[in-house]
């Protein structure tokens, strides 16, 4: 899909303002913490919670998730395998913007292909971390907030993650919460934690 550019006579402007002065001036570094898992594996309620905790120290943290951005910038897309690539894709260069603009952009969108976080990685280089929000299936099923896995299970999903469309898990996630064990606060601390240890955030 929308790989190549396919617009002639572009010139790359450089920004006025440094990413060193941008985060200079935030007092933390900016990064790109992308969140994996299956639908109700607690992706977004954990992004969420680390968002709040960051908010609450003064820092600069976004959380895009995939069920809001497919209501806009993605409403366009389903859930294909060329149309999750392309979700993903477009998602990475987002969170690179907001990495770009000094801030902590978290992303909560199952991402079920390993290339395409890849790919996601790529775009965002070193500032890139994974955290896979680790939960079995029947754990998510059995929580099913929004009804989908019954849904799905009947037939009236079709290329439902987990149940009949694949979730590849990652093989080398920074991270790795298992929510169907750990508490939410303690999912939150290993993250925040895990930000101080690369060093994007100071320890208090
Ligand atoms: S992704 O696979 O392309 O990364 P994304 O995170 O944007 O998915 O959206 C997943 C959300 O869409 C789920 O949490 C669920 O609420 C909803 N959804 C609707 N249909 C499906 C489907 N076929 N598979 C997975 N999630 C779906």
């Amino acid at each position: 899909m929308a790989n190549e550019i396919k617009a002639t006579n572009i010139t790359w402007h450089d920004h006025a303002v440094t990413l060193d002065e941008r985060e200079a001036r935030n007092g933390h570094k900016s990064a790109v913490l992308w969140f994996t898992g299956l639908s109700a594996s607690g992706k977004s309620t954990i992004a969420q919670n680390v968002q709040s905790e960051l908010f609450d120290r003064g820092c600069q943290a976004f959380v895009l998730d995939g069920d809001n951005i497919r209501h806009g910038l993605n409403k366009d897309l389903g859930f294909s395998p060329e149309d999750r690539e392309e979700n993903i894709r477009r998602i990475g260069e987002v969170a690179k913007l907001f990495a770009d603009a000094g801030m902590i952009a978290m992303t909560a969108f199952i991402s079920p292909y390993r290339a395409d976080r890849d790919k996601a990685r790529a775009i965002a280089g070193d500032r890139f971390i994974e955290v896979y929000v680790k939960a079995d299936v029947a754990v998510c099923e059995d929580r099913d907030p929004k009804g989908l896995y019954k849904k799905a299970r009947a037939g009236a999903i079709p290329e439902f993650t987990g149940i009949s469309a694949p979730y590849e898990e990652p093989l080398n996630a920074e991270l790795v919460v298992d929510t169907g064990v750990e508490s939410l606060e303690e999912c939150t601390a290993r993250v925040l934690n895990c930000l101080v240890e690369r060093g994007i955030l100071r320890a208090d």
